[in-house]
C-alpha cells in the first residue's frame, strides 16, 4: 500500500493547523499545542490543540486545549513551567500558558470574509494536570496596550530567575520585552525595533540563549509576507542581552543586520524549547507552511504539518562571525534499513537509490567539490520532483519544485549562498512525503519545502560537472 502519510511529522488533515505553541518538556513527555480549529480543516474559530510525545516523532491527540470564544479567538503563545518558589499564592499551578485573545467581529468574517480585529492582549491560563485542561487567571487580561496588532507573547526564564515575555506590535515592527517575577505583573522594559526588514506583519518572536559565556542570543522573527514571491519567512539576528534590551550585534553576522532562518517557501511561526532545562541544547520545531497559500491547501487534501523539531548550535565562522546550525531531532527515530552509495567525477542522471519509499534521509558527504555543479534530483517516474543544484564556483544552491497544480501560481526557485565550513560539504535530505527539508554545511543552509501532493515510490538522481568531487551517500528509511 503507497504510504500516504507523513511518518515523522506531526500532521492533520480534518482539523485547520497552524502555528505551532507552547512547546514544553514537562514530566518526561513533550508537549506541542498549535494554532486550531477543532471544527474544520479550514481556517477561522483558533483555539490551542494539543499532542504529546515521548520521542518527538510518534504523537498522541489530546483534547483540545484553549477553545475560542464567540468573537474572540486565542492565537499563538508559549508556556512556561514555574518552579515553587515562583508561583505564589492562589495562581499556583505547574504550567502556565500566555497566549493572544484576538477580539474580531464574527459577523463580517462570516458574511465577508475579513478579519476585523478590534483588540489583541496577553492573557494567562493555568493547568495542575499536566496541561490537559486549562483555567483562565482570574485577572486577566495580564497585558493591554489597546492595540489591534500585538501578540504572540514568547515567555522564558533567565539566569537571574527573572521572567522574560517577548511580544510583536507586529505593524508597528517592534518587539515589546516584558519582565516579571511572579508570571503576573509585567513591565515593560526596552522595546526591539533595529532589524531593517520592515515589511509584513512581525509575528511570533523568539529569543534564544545560544552561548551564555558570551552572552550571544538569537532573535527569532517570523514575518507573513515580502519574501519569494512575497511569501512567508523567518529571519534571525545574532546579539547580546544588555539592561534588559537585545542589541544586535553585526559582527556576529558577517556584517550583515539579519540572516534568513530557512531559505525555502514553507517554514513560519517557529518556536524554541528546551528537552530538559536551559543547559541542554534549544529545539525549534516550525509550521511547515506559507500564509501565501496555506489556506487554500485544505481544499486540495494536503495536510497541515509541523516541521520536524530541530536541534540549534552556533557554528564559528572566524573569530567574530556565527551562524546558526539547525539538526533535524531524530535520534529516537527507528530506521528500518540503510543503504550507502559512492559516485566520482562526471556523470548524469546516475540514479544513487532507485523506487523508495516517500518517508527517507538521505545523508551526503561531498568531497573535492572545488569547482563545476552537481544537482540532486527526487524523481517520481520521469517527473523531478525536486531538483537542488549546487554551484561550487558561485557557492549557491538553488532549489525547484514540480508545481503541480497546486504552486502553479506561487511557485518560483529558492536561491541561497551557502558557506564552505570545511573542505568537505555535507547535504542531508530529510523527505516526508509531502514535505523535504534540506541541511546544508552543519545545519547553517537549511530549505523547507513542501510538495503538492504526496510522493512514494521515488528515485535519487545526480548529476556532476565537478571531475575532482566525491559524492558518499547514505539512505536511511523509517519504520
Ligand atoms: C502567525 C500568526 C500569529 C497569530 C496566529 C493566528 O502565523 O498569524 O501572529 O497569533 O498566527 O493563528
Amino acid at each position: 500500500m503507497a504510504a500516504k502519510n507523513p511518518k515523522l511529522h506531526y500532521f492533520q488533515y480534518d482539523k485547520w493547523m497552524n502555528d505551532p505553541n507552547g512547546l514544553i518538556f514537562h514530566n518526561g513527555i513533550y508537549h506541542l499545542y498549535y494554532q486550531c480549529n477543532p471544527n474544520s480543516k479550514y481556517w477561522g474559530n483558533i483555539g490551542w490543540g494539543h499532542a504529546t510525545s515521548e520521542d518527538l516523532i510518534t504523537w498522541t491527540e489530546q483534547p483540545h486545549a484553549l477553545p475560542a470564544k464567540p468573537g474572540a479567538m486565542i492565537f499563538s503563545g508559549s508556556i512556561a513551567a514555574p518552579d515553587d518558589a515562583h508561583s505564589k499564592g492562589s495562581e499556583k499551578a505547574s504550567l502556565y500558558a500566555f497566549y493572544t485573545v484576538c477580539d474580531y467581529d464574527p459577523q463580517r468574517l462570516q458574511s465577508d470574509n475579513v478579519l476585523d480585529i478590534q483588540n489583541q492582549r496577553q492573557h494567562l491560563a493555568l493547568s495542575d494536570d499536566n496541561g490537559i485542561t486549562w483555567n483562565e487567571y482570574r485577572n486577566n487580561p495580564l497585558i493591554d496596550i489597546g492595540s489591534t496588532e500585538f501578540r504572540d507573547p514568547k515567555v522564558q526564564q533567565l539566569a537571574d530567575g527573572e521572567w522574560l515575555m517577548l511580544v510583536a506590535r507586529s505593524l508597528d515592527h517592534k518587539i515589546d520585552f516584558y519582565y516579571s517575577e511572579d508570571l503576573l505583573s509585567w513591565t515593560l522594559t526596552s522595546t526591539f525595533t533595529q532589524c531593517p526588514f520592515q515589511k509584513g506583519a512581525w509575528e511570533c518572536p523568539d529569543l534564544i540563549l545560544l552561548c551564555p559565556q558570551e552572552n550571544i542570543w538569537c532573535l527569532m522573527l517570523s514575518v507573513d509576507r515580502g519574501f519569494a514571491n512575497n511569501g512567508s519567512g523567518v529571519i534571525y539576528m545574532l546579539g547580546n542581552l544588555v539592561d534588559k534590551a537585545f542589541v544586535i550585534n553585526t559582527a556576529y553576522m558577517g556584517g550583515n543586520a539579519y540572516v534568513r532562518l530557512d531559505h525555502g517557501p514553507d517554514f513560519f511561526a517557529p518556536q524554541s524549547f528546551f528537552h530538559n532545562g536551559q543547559l541542554s541544547k534549544p529545539l525549534m520545531l516550525g509550521w511547515l507552511n506559507s500564509w501565501l497559500y496555506a489556506k487554500e491547501m485544505p481544499a486540495q487534501s494536503l495536510p497541515m504539518m509541523q516541521s520536524m523539531p530541530r536541534e540549534l548550535g552556533l557554528v564559528k565562522v572566524d573569530d567574530q562571525c556565527y551562524l546558526l546550525s539547525q539538526h533535524p531531532a531524530l535520534s529516537q527515530a527507528k530506521v528500518s534499513e540503510s543503504s550507502t552509495q559512492t559516485v566520482s567525477g562526471l556523470y548524469s542522471q546516475q540514479a544513487l537509490f532507485s523506487e523508495i519509499p516517500g518517508t527517507f534521509l538521505w545523508e551526503a558527504e561531498i568531497h573535492n567539490f572545488d569547482q563545476g555543479q552537481l544537482s540532486l534530483s527526487i524523481v517520481d517516474a520521469e517527473l523531478s520532483l525536486v531538483t537542488i543544484v549546487i554551484d561550487s564556483d558561485e557557492k549557491t544552491m538553488r532549489i525547484s519544485r514540480h508545481t503541480g497544480d497546486f504552486f502553479e501560481a506561487a511557485n518560483t526557485d529558492y536561491e541561497a549562498p551557502y558557506l564552505s565550513l570545511t573542505s568537505m560539504m555535507d547535504i542531508s535530505i530529510l523527505a516526508d512525503c509531502h514535505s523535504v527539508e534540506i541541511f546544508v554545511n552543519q545545519g547553517t543552509t537549511v530549505f523547507s519545502l513542501r510538495l503538492s501532493s504526496a510522493m512514494d515510490n521515488v528515485s535519487l538522481l545526480a548529476e556532476s560537472t565537478a571531475s575532482n568531487s566525491k559524492l558518499q551517500s547514505t539512505l536511511s528509511q523509517f519504520k
